[in-house]
């Protein structure tokens, strides 16, 4: 079957066709995953500004469409095609009744750009041979989710398709089952869905920051979450306040990356065997929330805190590029240090099989590395090996081969992250939760499709 998935919750613009193949072991092969991304428009606000993301969903969704279906090779223009009797084929806009035109209308009542565009293009277009629509519907920014909520439901009333809401948190979660596909262990995960559970999921992104404990698809129970500013969102603010990019985690990330190379190393006097590297400008940020016994996270205090660090400096520390690093490394560390503290605390406590990383955050080079490491250090009574991204496999024999002894011993702890190019906001994770919701019967009458900004998993 095909899935044509739309995603508009924040500021990126993803359509995308995914493929399921087999039933009893389905796997996913995306066809097409486009991503129009508002970066360029966000930047001089360092976040994402609603109203304008809004509108550049608005513009951007029909050609997005168009993109998504052409890779897919699903876009045949309408005039082009004749039938044998010289009439023209599939679901021109030629052949609209009144009373097809009025419910588009109907549907697009408070979204006028977004209707002409979407009027163009089933005049130009045919009906794609795909079997589902699936949207986002939460939670994100309710005024940009009701752009691509009334896009999908006016497709879905007018090409007569079925259509699946989706959650945007379990779609960060289930584009493990993507990347699954697309390295080449592409069965492993589904097939040993019984391996996997119960995991637990992290998701960080720009908008949220929770621990979910999944015990199996469709089953979800929150465990924690950010009381104020989600992961994303801190490295966003701190990289503003320190004049360094946006978005903010890539920025500081590729700046934390010079830390090594820069700091002065010297000799520890106590012990000479060990180097110790000595910060120049002594940057230690907090770890909010780091030993509280709950799964709960805050980050305002480490904004705070960095804001506090820059403005307490004269001008040309605050230029110099050592302090720069030192503050991007130190900010990446003491994110890090509670994101992993907390998800560890719950892979314990609830006897996990797998951890699940996934949202934008996730794509963090460093937060992945050290969570391995820490999962090594600790053993938590598994024999450890990590899949589905090859430079993390934790033992250099963790071949399919010893995959398969390993998970018929049942002692392995996962650790599961998407490929980099899917942690972000995208289409193609939309469609593979799409899928399991379909599985699990979740099918809703266009008309009952609703954006939900506060959606919760579980
Ligand atoms: O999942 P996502 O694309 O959108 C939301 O659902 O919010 O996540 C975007 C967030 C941004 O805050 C961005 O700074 C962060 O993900 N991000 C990163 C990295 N790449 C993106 N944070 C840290 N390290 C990265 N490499
Ligand atoms: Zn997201």
């Amino acid at each position: 079957m095909k899935i044509l998935a739309i995603e508009t919750s924040c500021d990126d613009t993803g359509v995308a066709v995914i493929e399921i193949k087999g039933q009893k072991q389905p796997y996913f092969n995306i066809l097409s995953n486009v991503v129009s991304s508002q970066v360029e428009i966000h930047k001089k606000w360092g976040g994402v500004f609603p109203s304008l993301a809004k509108r550049e969903h608005q513009k951007n969704l029909a050609p997005t469409l168009k993109e998504a279906l052409k890779k897919a090779g699903l876009l045949f223009s309408s005039s082009s095609i004749l039938s044998s009797d010289g009439h023209r084929r599939g679901g021109g806009m030629g052949a609209t009744s009144p009373t097809k035109l009025k419910i588009l209308n109907e549907i697009l009542a408070r979204e006028k750009n977004l209707y002409d565009d979407i009027i163009k293009f089933l005049e130009k277009y045919d009906k794609p041979k795909v079997d589902l629509i699936a949207v986002t519907v939460g939670p994100g920014l309710e005024p940009c989710l009701w752009q691509g909520v009334n896009f999908a439901k006016a497709l879905s009333f007018y090409w007569g398709l079925p259509i699946i809401p989706v959650n945007h948190i379990e779609a960060h979660i289930l584009a493990n089952w993507l990347c699954a596909y697309q390295i080449g262990t592409r069965l492993a995960p589904i097939r040993r869905a019984h391996k996997l559970f119960p995991a637990v999921a992290l998701v960080v992104s720009g908008g949220h920051t929770q621990i979910i404990l999944m015990k199996n698809f469709g089953k979800y129970e929150i465990l924690g979450e950010t009381r104020d500013d989600a992961a994303g969102e801190c490295f966003d603010k701190t990289a503003k306040i320190l004049g360094i990019g946006y978005p903010g985690g890539p920025a500081i990330a590729e700046i934390a990356l010079q830390w090594k190379s820069q700091a002065p190393i010297t000799n520890n006097q106590t012990n000479p065997n060990f180097q110790t590297l000595i910060s120049k400008f002594g940057v230690k940020l907090p770890r909010p929330m780091l030993n509280t016994k709950d799964y709960d996270f805050s980050f305002s205090g480490l904004k705070t805190a960095v804001l506090c660090n820059f403005k307490s400096q004269p001008d040309y520390v605050k230029k110099d590029k050592n302090y720069l690093i030192e503050m991007s490394r130190e900010i990446q560390q003491a994110i890090i240090d509670v994101l992993i503290k907390k998800t560890i605390k719950a892979a314990k406590d609830y006897n996990i099989k797998t951890i699940i990383l996934g949202g934008g955050v996730s794509a963090n080079e460093e937060l992945r590395k050290q969570f391995l490491q820490k999962i090594q250090k600790e053993n938590l009574n598994h024999e450890l090996y990590a899949t589905n991204y090859p430079p993390y496999q934790s033992s250099p024999h963790s071949s399919k081969a010893s995959l398969r002894r390993k998970g018929r011993e049942g002692n392995e702890l996962n650790l599961l992250a998407p490929l980099k190019n899917l942690c972000a906001d995208n289409g193609a994770m939309i469609g593979v939760a799409g899928y399991f919701s379909w599985l699990k019967k979740k099918i809703k009458p266009w008309q009952k499709i609703k954006a939900d900004a506060n959606l919760r998993i579980g």
